[in-house]
């Protein structure tokens, strides 16, 4: 069995970070401020973040490190002399099947964002005439349907993802995102630069931070968005972690992958929002039909005109593209680490079983954009998902994530001592005195708040 590897300390908040910032933050989240009116569904987003994701994060990184395991063996240890302890292990089992899922489909998504790269690139080169730019919407579509870009790209994906697993957990995971991560905050913080001369920045500010109209629908969705965006419910965190050593501080090291992970979703709706908003409004319909056709038909069209198009437009993929990475790198690791944990196989061997299983699952969704019928059409719940793609995504965003997180958060706030919680918060940083308020928060805030979730989720919410 491998000896257990641990980040540094600048490399855990690096890694955790790069597994927070994803497709989570630059396709999703300015998609969903848009169709809650801005404003008022950010404020209630941070508030989430703060009350809910913050304490259930700071769990799971307790979990992770107490035990140094991935999260079936965590649960399995810390459940040991609790009546039905043995029981507990579902969590970590369903942490690892949720891990395998959303890569499945997140592959897809993050492959497109490699696909469009190139084409940017190529553009670049060659030219983007005004044909290009009005057959966008076309291209895209036509792209979707095409089974075999599909595939090669979502496989291409999950090759770079399981290299960098194989490269193990200092070389791979945290070589790799220490190169990526600032990258990425120099490339956002140049595109925001840029955007604050483009006319639409000031309504775009305007929208994100006016007060709106708040639904109850708003809420739950800012409830579910920070589970999925700050990589909760499934031991992503427990995995990494388990990877830590005592002298780290999980309250500081929470609060600075909250603080990243939010700054870079409302970052990157700045921007999204200052190119979109440059358009007279009457152009404006339909722009945000759905999250996908944002990104990859509208963005490239408008970050074009822009000046300095030419360059922007290829980095604003490859800046998705890193962003997708770090977080497939630790989507992988949670379910190669319980297969070396748990069974004992070495790092290679489990990469390979776990990447191609994820390979041959993902091609189910790659394909059920069009290129193959009963993969596109087929509704295992009703109304709510159409295809293969959607559905999985249904079901990790609705069900799994937001049940995983209920039980971290029951489990950390009703069964662990306080002398233990206590102690894996202290190492590292000093007395905690707001210990008592955070464990309630975990025994009755977040229960509530993500059982409210199902609740609504049972009858007939959908937040994808
Ligand atoms: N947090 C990632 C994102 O925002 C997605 C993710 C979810 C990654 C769960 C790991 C675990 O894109």
């Amino acid at each position: 069995m491998e000896k257990r590897a641990s980040f540094s300390h600048l490399g855990f908040i690096i890694a955790a970070a790069g597994s927070a910032i994803g497709l989570g933050n630059i396709w999703k989240f300015p998609y969903i401020t848009y169709a809650n009116e801005g404003g008022s569904f950010v404020l209630i987003y941070l508030a989430a973040v703060a009350a809910i994701g913050a304490p259930v994060m700071m769990a799971e990184i307790l979990i992770g490190r107490r035990t140094s395991k991935s999260p079936v063996s965590a649960f399995l240890e810390l459940a040991r002399g609790i009546a039905g302890g043995r029981l507990w292990a579902g969590v970590g089992y369903l942490g690892v099947a949720t891990g395998f899922i959303i890569l499945s489909y997140y592959s897809v998504v993050a492959g497109w964002t490699v696909y469009y790269f190139g084409k940017c690139l190529y553009w670049s080169v060659t030219g983007f005439t005004p044909e290009i730019a009005s057959g966008l919407g076309d291209q895209f579509g036509f792209f979707l349907g095409n089974g075999w870009l599909q595939l090669t790209f979502s496989i291409l994906f999950m090759l770079m993802t399981m290299a960098v697993i194989l490269m193990g957990v200092s070389k791979g995971i945290e070589g790799v995102t220490r190169v990526l991560m600032p990258i990425l905050f120099v490339m956002l913080i140049s595109l925001c630069v840029v955007s604050a001369w483009s006319p639409g920045f000031h309504e775009a500010i305007a929208f994100l931070f006016k007060s709106s109209h708040i639904t109850r629908d708003g809420i739950l969705e800012a409830v579910g968005q920070a589970f999925f965006s700050l990589s909760l419910g499934m031991g992503a965190m427990i995995t990494y972690g388990s990877y830590t050593e005592r002298t780290q501080s999980i309250r500081r090291d929470t609060a600075m992958v909250c603080i990243l992970d939010t700054a870079i979703a409302l970052m990157a709706s700045l921007v999204m929002f200052s190119i979109i908003f440059s358009v007279p409004a009457a152009e404006r319909e339909g722009t945000f039909t759905a999250s996908s056709t944002i990104l990859f038909t509208t963005i490239p069209r408008m970050l074009y005109a822009l000046p300095g198009g030419v360059l922007w437009t290829p980095m604003f993929y490859l800046l998705v593209a890193f962003a997708a990475l770090t977080s497939t790198i630790s989507l992988l690791e949670v379910v190669v680490s319980y297969f070396i944990d748990h069974l004992g196989w070495s790092r290679p061997r489990s990469t390979w079983i776990v990447g191609l299983v994820t390979i041959a699952l993902g091609g189910f969704s790659a394909l059920s954009f069009g290129a193959y019928a009963p993969f596109s059409g087929v509704r295992p719940f009703g109304h709510h998902a159409v295809g293969i793609f959607d559905s999985m995504d249904y079901l990790a965003t609705n069900w799994l994530l937001p049940v995983g997180g209920f039980f971290i958060a029951v489990f950390t706030g009703w069964f662990l001592s306080n002398r233990l919680t206590r102690d894996e918060l202290e190492a590292g940083a000093g007395p905690f005195p707001l210990h008592w308020v955070w464990k309630w928060a975990l025994r009755v805030l977040c229960p509530v708040a993500i059982g409210w979730i199902l609740f609504a989720v049972v009858h007939g919410k959908a937040f994808n």
